[in-house]
């Protein structure tokens, strides 16, 4: 069963039209891996799948919006009962910042949390009960080192990292009797179009592909939290340690703060 685990058949990635969910279906595409791959936007999912299907693998398309949990549970369980699943990456995310006034929309609040939280929620939730059947299975949820500290530039982001993290922290513990693997990556940056839309500046920035292999690796190795690149992960760690003075000041420093009023 362990080497069974460490080498994943059939797989789904949530997000896997662009940026770090498009590297980690590569990541894994090969001979005799079934990869469901998830998002919304069909000619850049198609493009993703054109490359995976060329390293070998056989390629399911759910064109979805992963905060539509009806419909999305009911491919999982589609894809589960021809595919049983081995791997479920819960990525698809997107970002928000505040406005002039340092204040998010209503609307661009609302849509993070269906997107980053319920979205991820939505995509592991059905498969639980199939893999505890089994006793056999691994789900990521993708966080960010955002988790570790809200930053005022992202309030809503943050709060649904944070609730993702709390969310997988808990799912890991409470599987581990059914011999169910979790784990919650924590993300630092990344280049993609969500860290060109995010505000300040991206510190120790990775390419998706580093990022994946990271992810992939820490997967392997059934890590309780991915968290990387090194330096930021330390940083937000100690960041989350100070009094909310000194954080905020820091924060601000780095131009995730508040605009001048
Ligand atoms: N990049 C970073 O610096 C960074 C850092 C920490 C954490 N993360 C997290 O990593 C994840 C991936 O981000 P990324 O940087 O790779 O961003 P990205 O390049 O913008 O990709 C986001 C992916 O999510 C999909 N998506 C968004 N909303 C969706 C929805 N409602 N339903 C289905 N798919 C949806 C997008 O596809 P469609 O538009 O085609 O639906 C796209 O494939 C996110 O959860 C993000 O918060 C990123």
């Amino acid at each position: 069963m362990g080497s069974f685990m460490s080498s994943p058949k059939n797989i789904i990635i949530t997000g896997a039209s662009n940026g770090i969910g498009a590297a980690l279906a590569k990541k894994y595409a090969g001979v005799g891996i079934t990869l469901g791959l998830i998002a919304r936007n069909s000619e850049r999912l198609q493009a993703i799948a054109d490359d995976c299907i060329q390293q070998g693998a056989q390629v399911h398309l759910g064109l979805l919006d992963v905060s539509e949990s009806e419909i999305i549970a009911k491919w999982l369980l589609d894809f589960d009962d021809a595919h049983p699943v081995d791997l479920v990456i819960a990525n698809a995310g997107i970002t928000n910042s505040i406005q002039a006034d340092n204040v998010e929309t209503w609307a661009g609040t609302c849509q993070i949390l269906d997107i980053n939280l319920y979205g991820v929620i939505n995509t592991v939730y059905p498969l639980i009960r199939p893999m505890q059947q089994r006793q056999q299975g691994q789900i990521a949820c993708m966080s960010s080192l955002a988790a570790y500290r809200g930053m005022p530039v992202t309030p809503s982001y943050c709060a649904s990292k944070a609730a993702v993290k709390a969310y997988t922290e808990a799912l890991r513990g409470a599987l581990a009797p059914d011999k169910i693997k979790v784990s919650v990556i924590c993300s630092g940056f990344v280049k993609s179009n969500l860290s060109a839309a995010f505000p300040g500046p991206k510190l120790f920035m990775l390419t998706p592909e580093k990022a994946a292999e990271l992810i992939s690796a820490g997967l392997a190795k059934n890590k309780a939290c991915i968290s990387f690149p090194f330096p930021l992960n330390i940083g937000m760690q100690l960041l989350a340690l100070l009094p909310d003075r000194p954080a905020t000041w820091i924060l601000s420093q780095l131009k995730y703060g508040a605009n001048k009023r």
